[in-house]
């Protein structure tokens, strides 16, 4: 494998590599075999339940060639199945297929097939091998790489009330390989493909403050050059996506590299790729929005709500004059050519917004905290912003 194909995620004895490429599950099974490097023959599957057919069976008769006995488990990737529940009858899939110490799982999916199964391996005898398969271009790029793992927990207020709590419980637990067949990509509506292109945007967004360990900055020109290319990514340029993901994948694993845990809560470090997401979170639940104010599209995807996010996180920076107002105007009009309204319709009145985002589990001693754009290519975590920054961000929204 060249390093044109493969990215390797520097984490001591929790280093692996990230295969990326066409075609790669057709070898899963021998990629497997070679990364952990033990005669153990069984593998479990789990498997998103919005694949195409040809792409389980090609990643089920790969595993079968390479010796394994699999056991496949289909999942529903719902953020409403994103459940310690859901992971509970995985456990006992596991328990009831005899499944061993060094036996590895198999995520073949979106991210949230990779969280909940990553977060099953993580605790089936306090942790199995997982080898995350993202077919999704947003789990390629972000969700696989990294060791998150999790679920959603339905939170009940004192009135009964509930509300769905996201990633609010789940582990680190680091893949041992990452194989993201981009093949897999033509199989995606466009919804689907641009909630990708959300987190591609927000990595060239903060890639030119993102240092090797030779302190060069990884990808200064990201972000130009995905905004460039736009048109291709959506009509499926394969060999152009295989370089998007590439690129992406060596900003998070940067990023990682230097963070794993998110423990740098100071200049940023790991919690920079929440850039967005605390404007996304505060929306994404809200069943009414539609990315096109028709109410058939509703709700928004993840990917959708940061997209809405990194519009809003650079209008609250441009109103603080840490950015320049014609980046933040850049950042919306690549947003809107992605098919996205503005006005975002039904969106609430910005208090019951700002309620929402003390929701997010990154509020630390009940203060928010924001990563904002400061120039393009570098970002910053402000904690306690302005709520006028704060409002100017979901204003950015209304017009
Ligand atoms: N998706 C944000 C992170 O992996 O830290």
């Amino acid at each position: 494998m060249t390093s044109d194909t493969l990215v390797r995620v520097d984490l001591a004895e929790r280093s692996y590599d990230v295969l990326v490429a066409s075609g790669l599950l057709d070898d899963l099974g021998t990629h497997v075999q070679h990364t952990l490097n033990t005669t153990t023959a069984r593998c479990f599957l789990a498997i998103d339940d919005g694949l195409p057919d040809n792409t389980v069976a090609k990643a089920n008769a790969s595993l079968r060639d390479a010796g394994y006995t699999v056991t496949r488990s289909r999942l529903r990737a719902s953020e409403r199945e994103k459940s310690l529940d859901v992971v509970g009858s995985l456990l006992h899939d596991l328990a009831a297929s005899r499944h061993e110490r060094r036996d590895p799982v198999v995520a073949l999916g979106g991210g949230i097939v990779g969280d909940v199964a990553g977060f099953a391996a993580a605790a089936y005898r306090r942790g199995v091998p997982v080898i995350q398969c993202p077919t999704t271009l947003l789990s390629m790029v972000d969700a696989s790489v990294g060791g998150k793992t999790g679920v959603n927990l339905l939170v009940r207020d004192g009135a009964g009330n509930e509300r769905l709590a996201k990633n609010m419980a789940g582990a680190f637990w680091q893949p041992a390989l990452v194989l993201a067949d981009v093949g897999t990509l033509r199989s995606l509506d466009d919804r689907t493909l641009r909630s990708g292109l959300a987190e591609c945007l927000k990595h060239g967004m903060l890639s030119a403050g993102v240092r090797t360990p030779t302190n060069d900055p990884v990808d200064p020109d990201l972000f130009d050059w995905t905004a460039e290319h736009i048109d291709r990514f959506m009509s499926c340029d394969e060999p152009l996506l295989a370089e998007l993901v590439r690129r992406n994948v060596a900003v998070k694993a940067a990023v990682v590299a230097g963070d794993e845990r998110e423990r740098n809560t100071g200049s940023g470090g790991r919690a920079l790729l929440n850039l967005g997401h605390t404007f996304a979170h505060a929306i994404e639940t809200l069943q009414e929005l539609s990315p096109t104010s028709n109410p058939d599209d509703s709700p928004l995807t993840h990917g959708e709500a940061v997209l809405y996010g990194l519009v809003a996180a650079s209008a609250a920076a441009a109103s603080l004059g840490r950015l320049d107002a014609a980046h933040a105007d850049r950042v919306k009009q690549i947003v809107a050519g992605l098919g996205l309204a503005f006005p975002l319709a039904s969106l609430p009145e910005t208090d019951a917004l700002i309620v929402r985002m003390h929701d997010d589990k990154k509020v630390a001693a009940g203060k928010l905290r924001l990563v904002i754009p400061v120039g393009m290519g570098s970002c910053e975590v402000i904690d306690a912003p302005p709520p006028d920054a704060v409002a100017a961000g979901w204003n950015a929204l209304r017009v």
